[in-house]
């Protein structure tokens, strides 16, 4: 039996004192981890190619983990509202747990609106540009607002919801996206294809 002088007594000689790296990771899981970003304003259908994205990589052997406003708005960011600063603050976070997802050799599919270049680079800088390929979800406002999924811009026009992106609040068109899709002018299966031969590419 061991003696108490050795009881809280670093093990040192039995294990290693790094951290598995990156590439063991990747390695293991036989994938390279990536950000992919979708922007778009709200109804857009960012989730819902995200959704067809992570069934069809599942499908390859791919593990996906998608980011969304259901598993983060909810959760660690359940503090958060929309003025700027706030959006600000929701994707920095998303950034800093998406990088570590990427870390883990895991494809992120974050889903959010991100309306500002501001905090679309922010978000870019912190997982680094090598590992974030962006997807701007380029459905017309009149289209998200026919769509109205959670009845949030019928209530935006009545004043009853301030700072509402694309109403009341800015949204940016982002500059150089990797690639922009249209939902009300391609099916859900092309849109997804579109991201899947993307990512592969990459991958
Ligand atoms: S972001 O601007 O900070 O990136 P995020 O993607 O997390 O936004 O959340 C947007 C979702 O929150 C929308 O799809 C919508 O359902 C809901 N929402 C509630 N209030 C607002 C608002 N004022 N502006 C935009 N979206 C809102």
């Amino acid at each position: 039996m061991a003696s108490n002088d050795s009881i809280g007594q670093r093990p040192e000689n039995i294990y290693p004192i790094t951290m598995m790296t990156r590439q063991d990771k990747e390695t293991l899981l036989g994938q390279r981890g990536m950000m992919v970003w979708f922007t778009g304003l709200s109804g857009s259908g960012k989730s819902t190619v995200a959704l067809g994205v992570e069934q069809e990589l599942h499908r390859r052997g791919i593990l996906c983990r998608i980011l969304d406003g259901d598993n983060i708005r909810a959760g660690i960011n359940n503090n958060l509202g929309f003025s700027p600063e706030d959006r600000r603050e929701n994707i920095r976070r998303i950034a800093e747990v998406g990088k570590l997802f990427v870390q883990t050799g895991i494809v992120t599919l974050a889903c959010f609106v991100s309306p500002t270049e501001e905090i679309r680079q922010l978000a870019r800088d912190i997982i680094g540009p090598e590992d974030f390929l962006e997807v701007y979800v380029s459905t017309p406002l009149e289209e998200c607002e026919r769509r109205d999924v959670k009845g949030l811009y019928a209530r935006a026009r009545r004043g009853e919801v301030k700072d509402f992106t694309g109403i009341s609040a800015p949204f940016e068109t982002p500059q150089h996206p990797a690639l922009s899709i249209d939902t009300s002018r391609f099916t859900r299966e092309e849109c997804v294809r579109q991201v899947v031969q993307l990512i592969i590419t990459k991958e």
